[in-house]
């Protein structure tokens, strides 16, 4: 008996996540004890070619996935729908599913939490939130007991790329935005990522994380860098400061505050020197201190990374008698 996986949406990250089960195949049967296959691809496009084997199911309908019967779903497609749609009915039939899509998780990951812990089925979502650096399983599984009042972070990738390329390397900003595009780290829509919406919504996952509610969406400051130019870069150089973007969340006589914008810190500031696709993530809790994680933040390999290790951690819970 194989363990069954099929994958909505085979863009960059989909595409990643299907390079890694096949390349990974003997780590994976060694780790969940049966060969993992794709039974099933979710598409929007039937026009593209896809470079899977032939025997695999490539569909833009998606009761045909649920045809196959699959036991996992990764899902990585576009927005809130109709990721939202599938992954409730997937979990409804106990599909156990793992999700980058931070749109769609930002408004409804409490819903889907608890349709999951319903059915006792698992669900992974590190990838909706820096990618493959793990913060939600650290904060998930290895902060617990802390309390974590304050979170600064730079959560997008390509805007840290394309503020790096400008101020250390003299690129231009659409440059630097092409250059982002073509190592797949911008959304389908880059204007998320410069205007901060991305960096927005997994603020608000960390926040639903760590302390079960949400700011009101409408009451968070939020600026991207679409606006930052040359010479602002400049300028903050010859002071010594870099500008970077900055999301920040702080929990203040129980009242939620937080901010999206870019900040020019100075050199003794621990998002300083963060560069390139890197995110990084400082938390301060009250009995670990201040611990900062940094990882790539973006891109193929590491987003489908976050997802497979979700994967593997879920089905190694997983009662064998959950598998279809
Ligand atoms: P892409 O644009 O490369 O791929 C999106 C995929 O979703 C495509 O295969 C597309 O189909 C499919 N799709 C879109 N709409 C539908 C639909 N209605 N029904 C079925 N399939 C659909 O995006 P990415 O792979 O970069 O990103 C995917 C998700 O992962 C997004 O939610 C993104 O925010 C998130 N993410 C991305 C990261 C990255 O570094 N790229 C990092 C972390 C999270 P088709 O191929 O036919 O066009
Ligand atoms: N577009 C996103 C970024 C992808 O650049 O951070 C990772 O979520």
């Amino acid at each position: 008996m194989t363990i069954k996986a099929a994958l909505l949406g085979f863009g960059t990250v989909g595409q990643g996540v299907y390079e890694i089960l096949e390349e990974k195949q003997q780590d994976l049967q060694h780790l969940l004890g049966r060969p993992v296959e794709v039974v099933g691809i979710l598409v929007n496009d039937m026009n593209k070619s896809r470079p899977v084997r032939t025997e695999t199911l490539v569909t833009d309908r998606f009761e045909q996935i649920l045809e196959q019967q699959p036991d996992v779903i990764f899902e990585a497609t576009i927005g809130q729908e109709p990721g939202y749609s599938y992954i409730k009915q997937a979990l409804n039939e106990r599909i156990h599913v793992v999700t980058a899509n931070k749109v769609m998780f930002a408004a409804h990951g409490e819903d889907i939490l608890e349709v999951a812990d319903f059915h006792d089925v698992g669900i992974g979502y590190e990838a909706t939130t820096a990618a493959g650096t793990p913060i939600i399983g650290t904060l998930s599984h290895l902060l617990q007991i802390n309390n974590i009042t304050k979170v600064e972070a730079i959560l997008n990738g390509t805007s840290n790329y394309i503020l790096t390329a400008m101020q250390q390397d003299g690129k231009s900003f659409s440059e630097a935005l092409q250059e982002a595009k073509d190592k797949g780290y911008a959304e389908a829509d880059p204007a998320n990522d410069i205007e901060g919406h991305d960096a927005f919504y997994k603020l608000m996952i960390l926040s639903q994380l760590l302390h079960k509610k949400q700011p009101v969406w409408s009451d968070v400051p939020l600026k991207g860098i679409s606006q930052i130019s040359p010479e602002d870069l400049t300028e903050a150089a010859q002071k010594g400061e870099r500008i970077r973007h900055v999301a920040a969340l702080e929990l203040i006589n129980g009242e939620l505050s937080a901010q999206v914008k870019p900040v020019a810190l100075p050199a003794s500031h621990g998002l300083h020197s963060i560069d390139g696709v890197d995110n990084a993530i400082t938390v301060s809790g009250d009995l670990v201190g201040s611990v900062t994680l940094r990882g790539p933040g973006a891109g193929k390999r590491t987003t489908a990374s976050a997802m497979v290790e979700d994967f593997v951690r879920i089905l190694q819970s997983a009662p064998i008698y959950q598998l279809h």
